[in-house]
């Protein structure tokens, strides 16, 4: 275990990943957690994380000198080194100068955390203040044009810091360095694999559930998928997923839920066809937020009057235990961002479900509460999940309701479906998906456009391709897809597509605009 210390930048989460990355389990604690407690987790190594510009900024997170003559090796990133550089008697000078971006670093003394990198590394800078002397008994790794001493290493103490950010990905050699400092100066070895993670869920699902049931909403999306793939594993017919079919889902997504995923788990599953409820509950609807509420209250609606069936059943059945466990996928981000802890991760899944009736209660089970998006993918794939399925981009919980500006019925959902179809297949066809995050398809339902096709004048409707690069959802930018590339969806799409004569581009960023358009 590597514990990174998060002193409030958002690069914590990224410095366990690339931590991971290298096969090594690392979680992330605020910086507010007491040295003792930190101690008490015996991690291998702690990171010390980025954070304010300035170790002299009023209120600048402290760090306390006992965490690093304790005896476990430590890190520091950034604003961690500075505040390492500090505790530890060398001088931070108050610059007030800001080095930020790309930074030509030289390598000094390589030592152990920078051997064998080439004497010269552009690397990612974001610091107001400059270390300009070591502690006593480090050497100076590195320097830069506002960093007198941008790297150093005591290798006998197990301390080593770098100014700039090895875990982002501008950062050349980045990952080689915190794999020095982890393996080279820790003594971590990269014994953390999806095999293993596999194993010790299994056990720890099967310890917890012992004879009972449990149940899972099943969305079609990638989380719920394997989360509930991996209690299947454990607990085989002990789960019963249930499967809402709402009916604004992309063409083919309920098959491969029902068809594939099936095949793929062996998993007990109850489908419930749903989409002519949802249909007429949003007749008329056009406004995004009244979409929501009323796709919400329906789901809730019918997952409440499945479970009552699943619990009765079980009931009925000579089966050997009730249904006390629900399974969710929670995700770590979900995890960190609320506050860490058991119960305001908890609040937060028991939301997503949509609050069940007090009289049904459930213990959680959230397989997935300590990894990142692209280790449950790789999970997926361990568990054998049909490949469509680990690589399927977000999707928002109301499906394509949001995605048809206007009123919602069959018509314009099969339009929408054909059209989003095409613009999937294609990027597939491309070898694209992976290199963007989500492709919103969205039809303008309510607007029409004067297009000629054939002899005949058309006035159909536009549809929007919304292609967005992001790490998490929260900032986007617009996916910069080959020309040749739009321009097929675009000639298949009017030519394929009855109703749509034209095809746009959607070229906003987010923030200004969100990823949805709706
Ligand atoms: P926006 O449009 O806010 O979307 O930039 C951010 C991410 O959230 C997804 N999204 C939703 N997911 N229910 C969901 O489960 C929703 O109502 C919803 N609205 C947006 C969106 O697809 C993107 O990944």
């Amino acid at each position: 275990l590597v514990l990174v210390v998060d002193y409030g930048a958002q690069y914590a989460q990224l410095i366990a990943r690339r931590v991971r990355e290298a096969k090594v389990y690392s979680e992330i604690v605020p910086h507010t957690a007491a040295t003792e407690t930190i101690l008490a987790r015996q991690p291998k190594a702690v990171i010390l994380s980025g954070g304010p510009s300035s170790v002299y900024e009023p209120g600048a997170p402290q760090l306390d000198p006992a965490l690093l003559t304790a005896g476990t090796p430590v890190f520091g990133i950034c604003y961690g080194f500075m505040a390492m550089a500090q505790a530890l008697g060398g001088t931070v000078a108050r610059t007030g100068m800001r080095e930020y971006g790309r930074t030509a670093v030289e390598v000094l003394e390589p030592g152990t955390l920078l051997a064998g990198l080439p004497p010269t590394l552009s690397s990612w800078m974001s610091h107001g203040d400059e270390v300009t002397g070591a502690p006593d008994g480090f050497t100076v790794a590195a320097t830069s044009p506002r960093a007198a001493v941008a790297a150093f290493e005591n290798t006998a103490a197990g301390l080593a810091g770098v100014q700039w950010h090895p875990e982002v990905l501008h950062s050349e050699h980045g990952q080689q360095v915190l794999e020095h400092f982890l393996f080279d100066i820790a003594g971590c070895r990269p014994t953390w694999t999806m095999v293993n993670i596999v194993e010790e869920q299994v056990e720890a699902i099967r310890a917890r559930v012992g004879d009972a049931q449990v149940l899972c909403a099943l969305s079609g999306g990638v989380d719920s998928s394997v989360a509930a793939a991996l209690v299947q594993r454990a607990v085989g017919d002990q789960l019963t997923c249930v499967f809402v079919d709402h009916g604004l889902l992309r063409a083919g997504e309920a098959e491969q839920v029902e068809r594939d995923y099936v095949e793929a788990t062996d998993v007990k599953l109850k489908v419930v066809d749903a989409s002519a409820q949802f249909l007429r509950a949003l007749e008329g609807v056009s406004d995004p937020e009244t979409k929501r509420k009323i796709i919400g209250r329906e789901f809730i609606r019918t997952f409440e009057a499945a479970a009552r069936e699943v619990v009765a059943e079980a009931a009925h059945d000579d089966q050997p235990g009730e249904i006390e466990w629900l399974v969710q996928g929670t995700l770590y981000p979900d995890v960190v961002e609320s506050g860490g802890g058991e119960g305001a991760a908890n609040i937060k899944s028991h939301h997503n479900v949509g609050g069940l009736p007090d009289d049904l209660e459930f213990g959680l089970i959230e397989p997935l509460r300590t990894l990142f998006k692209d280790e449950v993918r790789a999970v997926g794939e361990q568990l054998g999940l049909p490949p469509a399925m680990v690589w399927r981009h977000p999707f928002p919980g109301p499906g394509l309701a949001i995605r048809i500006v206007g009123a919602v019925d069959g018509e314009r959902l099969e339009i929408l479906r054909r059209a989003d179809a095409i613009a999937r297949e294609e990027v597939t066809a491309a070898g694209l998906d992976r290199d963007i995050w989500q492709f919103p398809v969205v039809l303008l339902a309510d607007v029409r456009s004067v297009g000629v096709q054939g002899d005949g004048r058309t006035y159909g409707h536009p549809v929007v391709l919304r292609p967005v690069t992001s790490e998490d959802a929260m900032t986007a930018d617009w996916g910069r897809l080959p020309y040749d590339l739009l321009e097929r969806i675009s000639t298949r799409i009017t030519n394929e597509v009855d109703e749509v004569n034209r095809v746009v581009l959607d070229i906003t960023s987010k923030p200004p605009g969100t990823i949805e358009w709706e």
